[in-house]
């Protein structure tokens, strides 16, 4: 039995692995190992051997089984002890860089310009960007074949053959918005929709999608004047400056009478847009008094209403604010180009903390 207990507390003693416990523990002390086989002879034996046979046999059981469970949580201990070694971490090292997210550049004016507009008293209307030609063209007094149709490179929504149903298009301004909010809420009304817009155009100051906030105020007595007024306000808060040059030149749209389009005074010097100073003009909406055709498609009376109306460019804005010289870089670019161009809501703590200004 002494011989046993040597042999088999030697070969746990040095056993390398689980496998090789386990291995031991079934010849040992399995139901079919070497301890169990001598339980049996137990049967053969006098009843005095059988009784200090027996207790040395359970005793002898005993002592292997603890001995292999202090083997195992020695080996689990070397394990852990290994991993430690090998997989230890540097917590002296520096961490690595963390993928930053901000706000693009379009949202941030689409916020600010929000913001300055509910200053002047104009509450939000969200239309959609697939729209009937109805509310895109014919209710803002744009016939079947007017030229203005064409000019606007229109994208016309894919129809089935067969379907003749009226066209969908995708809005080339965010002007049916006007005609809705009429519908929904009637006169007066003072309200922006800011949001995108597709027209089959491509150059340095022209994407196939850009950015409009439409402007719509009506009342019994509003004039042109207000429309400066307001256009002026809006541009001195929007550029943090107190002063402002805008350009109104005398234009045409079908749904506006009399039109004017605005420019800005700016200037490129070396690539760089700079605002308010300069002999260039940019220019950064198309406005004028609420055409009453427009009116009146809207369910309003014209005689009794009449107001103004204004589609701002905001992607113009932001490339002026952030001095961006080319449009097309709102649309392949990343942080670097944020910072490139001293993007101010890299600093700005609170993105949603309302306006720096
Ligand atoms: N919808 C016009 C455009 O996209 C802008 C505009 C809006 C002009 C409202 C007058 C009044 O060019």
């Amino acid at each position: 039995m002494d011989d046993l207990k040597a042999k088999y507390l030697g070969q746990i003693a040095d056993a390398q692995d689980e496998d090789a416990l386990e291995a031991i523990r079934l010849a040992a002390v399995g139901k079919k190992g070497e301890v169990a086989l001598k339980m049996r002879e137990l049967g053969k034996m006098t009843p005095e051997e059988r009784q200090t046979v027996g207790p040395a046999l359970n005793a002898l059981k005993d002592e292997i089984n603890s001995a292999l469970a202090a083997k195992k949580a020695a080996l689990a201990d070397a394990a852990l002890d290994e991993r430690l070694r090998t997989e230890w971490l540097d917590v002296t090292l520096p961490t690595r860089p963390q993928r930053q997210g901000s706000l693009h550049p379009i949202s941030q004016a689409s916020e600010e310009l929000t913001a300055i507009f509910a200053e002047l008293g104009f509450s939000v209307a969200e239309g959609s960007r697939i729209e009937t030609d109805w509310y895109n063209f014919d209710a803002l007094n744009i016939p079947g074949h007017h030229p203005a149709r064409a000019e606007m490179d229109t994208f016309y929504m894919h129809r089935a053959e067969g379907d003749n149903r009226p066209p969908h298009v995708l809005r080339t301004h965010t002007s049916p918005v006007q005609i809705q909010s009429m519908e929904k809420m009637g006169a007066p009304l003072r309200v922006i929709c800011p949001g995108g817009v597709y027209r089959a155009d491509y150059d340095q100051t022209h994407t196939p999608m850009f950015h409009q906030v439409e402007g719509l105020a009506l009342d019994k007595d509003i004039s042109m004047a207000n429309l400066k007024w307001v256009l002026e306000e809006f541009v001195k808060s929007f550029f943090e400056v107190d002063d402002v040059e805008l350009r109104f030149r005398a234009s045409h749209f079908p749904f506006t009478e009399p039109s004017a389009e605005v420019d800005i005074r700016c200037s490129w010097d070396n690539g760089q847009l700079k605002i308010g100073e300069g002999d260039d003009w940019m220019e950064i909406l198309g406005s004028g008094m609420v055409h009453p055709k427009v009116i009146a498609a809207g369910g309003i009376d014209p005689d009794v209403y009449q107001g103004f109306a204004f589609g701002i460019g905001i992607d113009r804005l932001a490339m002026l604010k952030y001095g961006i010289p080319d449009l097309r870089a709102f649309f392949d670019s990343d942080l670097r180009w944020l910072r490139h161009y001293g993007f101010s809501c890299l600093d700005v703590p609170a993105l949603h903390g309302g306006l720096s200004r």
